[in-house]
């Protein structure tokens, strides 16, 4: 597609966590999938990032951001119409970062909110780190290095938006002379629909209680079979309330009117029994995950596709962000160029 320069620009990524599931597809890449139209967008897999936190072990991280674009590829992210690619395979955004972290001061690092709780409630990992602590220059290196116009994230990263607004003015400040280097970008928060894991807890890899893109469809149903339902529908002939039950949850998400409206009135009335219900729940995402899963086999049976995508993103990323680093140079009065 010809990417025509007004089109604003929207930077997001995700930490390399391995297979994505349906919390990560809600939360974030169904908005995505959708943006690639109106905007020109860069997504990046964030393997630094990760290391912040999984540092001691390193192991797993290059399989991790390799399931991740997998997922992503599988759930719409379309390389004609986006940049995909590797935080660690553009270098330069670790030399913004290095010159970020000259001008960020640290209290303003301190008070971000989740320094303090993480680095209390994670026990099992020392983040007493200064990697830790920089995270979230880090990630306004990420973005800065794009001027992404706009970051679509979730409630969570909201703070690291408004910091690296924070970094840029300052940024500017110190070295914008009429024109200044770096837009501020906007967070554009992504409404976060309540997606239950199996458990009834918010879905999250920590909980166990999630289903992934990837499983197949009798996975999906059997997990489906053990999740909990409303507490107070003991027997099948009491009635239930989808509003506090978190299969009805999975309803309102994925499943069509006409469906929502069978298991509104038939669970009120005790007319359906959950079993029946589970299954039609567990139709409507094996209905959303059986074409991406099928655009996964694709990649999965010939992986060098992937990384061939993988490949032109970081040549297209690392023009963008070479093009930023030679304004910062300037601006700055260190260009690398003699004169
Ligand atoms: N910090 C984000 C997370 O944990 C991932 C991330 C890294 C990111 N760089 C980014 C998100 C830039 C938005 C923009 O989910
Ligand atoms: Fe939940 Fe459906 Fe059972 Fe009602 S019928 S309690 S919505 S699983």
């Amino acid at each position: 597609m010809a990417s025509t320069p007004t089109r604003k620009r929207v930077l997001s990524g995700m930490r390399s966590t391995g297979k994505l599931h349906l919390g990560n597809y809600v939360g974030a890449l169904q908005n995505w999938v959708r943006m690639q139209d109106e905007y020109q967008c860069f997504f990046e897999v964030a393997d630094w990032h990760a290391l912040t936190t999984d540092y001691a072990d390193t192991s797993r991280v290059k399989e991790n951001s390799f399931e991740v674009v997998l997922d992503w590829l599988a759930a719409g992210l379309d390389p004609n119409k986006s940049v995909i690619f590797i935080q660690s395979h553009v270098p330069a955004h670790a030399e913004l970062h290095l010159l970020l972290s000259m001008i960020t001061p640290l209290g303003w690092l301190e008070r971000v909110p989740t320094y303090k709780e993480q680095r209390d409630n994670i026990k099992d990992k020392d983040l007493g780190t200064y990697g830790f602590l920089g995270y979230p220059v880090l990630q306004a290196a990420d973005i800065l290095i794009y001027k992404a116009n706009f970051v679509p994230v979730g409630e969570d990263q909201v703070a690291h938006v408004e910091l690296t607004r924070e970094i840029a003015r300052r940024f500017n400040g110190f070295y914008g002379s009429a024109k200044s280097v770096f837009p501020e970008p906007a967070a554009l928060l992504t409404p976060a629909a309540k997606l239950p894991g199996t458990d009834g807890r918010k879905m999250s890899k920590s909980y166990g209680n999630t289903i992934l893109l990837t499983d197949p469809e009798p996975v999906v149903r059997q997990k489906l079979k053990t999740m909990v339902t409303d507490p107070a529908r003991v027997r099948r002939s009491d009635p239930g309330n989808p509003d506090v039950c978190p299969v009805g949850d999975l309803h309102k998400i994925f499943s069509s009117k006409e469906t929502i409206a069978k298991v509104n009135e038939g669970c009120r009335s005790a007319s359906i029994g959950c079993i029946e219900c589970k299954s039609w729940a567990a139709d409507a995402l094996v209905q959303l995950l059986s074409p991406m899963q099928e655009r996964r086999k694709k990649f999965e049976e010939n992986p060098q596709l992937a990384w061939d995508i993988l490949e032109d993103g970081t040549r297209r990323a690392s023009a963008a962000a070479s093009e930023t680093m030679d304004h910062v140079r300037a601006a700055m009065g260190m260009s690398l160029k003699l004169k």
